[in-house]
């Protein structure tokens, strides 16, 4: 499988120019299979109260999915890329999993961070595993990836590729998820954004840029500098992460003692 990251600066509530800006970018690179675009990456990132939230909120028959459903069909490949997902009244901090045959999966932001959790309600669907050309992906979203479970869970449900749409701010992730791919024995592909956005007095929030894919071996496929604007893929070797076997006496799955993981 090729999969590629698509990283790039949105501007805020400019949705048709962003998807526009990432279709471009995209059309630009070598082909992929699937596309993994930013967190929130048609809508921006720094909303300023539930009422913007609410004014770019789309549920999943909305313009967004729809226009990169025709993408999808007209590139022949599969985009997963995050958007604040409205279902009535409620809010999700989302990611969307399509082809060219339409809307395969929704993910739900389940770790919320910062103002986020003024701002969207939390996931309530879980982690779960999708077929994507024959391949077992898996979605989190961004701060996701500070929670070990996160990543683990979606490994145990037989995941072979994590795709992690983001907006990261705090300067670790894109290194850390060395570990998440390493200590799971996953393909882990962190699509970022890049620039700045100043839309909340006092809070300036700087995207640290750096899409990253890892190899279940802890290899760095494609790393992006902070502040490129560029779509990028690689091809992935999916059956590296159906071996789970470290030593010859060591396996990551069956070695866990899960009667020592409980402390609640
Ligand atoms: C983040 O979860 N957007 C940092």
């Amino acid at each position: 499988m090729r999969v590629g990251v698509v990283q790039f600066c949105p501007l805020f509530g400019g949705v048709g120019r962003n998807i526009a800006k990432a279709v471009s970018l995209v059309r630009q690179a070598e082909k992929a299979d699937l596309w993994v675009l930013p967190e929130l990456f048609a809508t921006g990132y720094q909303f300023c109260d539930r009422g913007e939230v609410l004014a770019l909120s789309e549920d999943t028959s909305g313009p967004t999915i729809d226009t990169m459903v025709r993408k999808a069909a007209e590139l022949g490949c599969w985009f997963c890329g995050g958007f604040p997902e409205r279902s009535g009244r409620r809010v999700y901090n989302s990611a969307f999993l399509v082809g060219p045959d339409g809307l395969e999966a929704v993910y739900r932001k389940v770790h919320l961070f910062g103002r986020e959790k003024e701002l969207f309600m939390p996931g309530d669907l879980g982690f779960a595993v999708h077929t994507v050309a024959g391949v077992r992906v898996g979605m989190m979203i961004c701060f996701d990836w500070l929670f070990p479970e996160s990543a683990r869970t979606l490994m145990l449900g037989g995941a072979q590729v994590l795709l992690h749409p983001s907006n990261l701010v705090l300067p670790h992730c894109p290194d850390a998820m060395k570990t998440r791919a390493l200590e799971n024995r996953v393909f882990t592909v962190t699509a970022n954004r890049t620039g700045s956005e100043s839309r909340v007095p006092g809070e300036t929030l700087t995207y640290i840029g750096q899409s990253v894919i890892w190899t279940p071996r802890g290899e760095a496929l494609l790393r992006l500098g902070v502040e490129e604007e560029r779509a990028a893929a690689v091809e992935v070797d999916v059956r590296l992460a159906a071996e789970k076997r470290v030593t010859p006496y060591n396996d990551l799955v069956k070695d866990r003692r899960c009667e020592f993981y409980r402390s609640e």
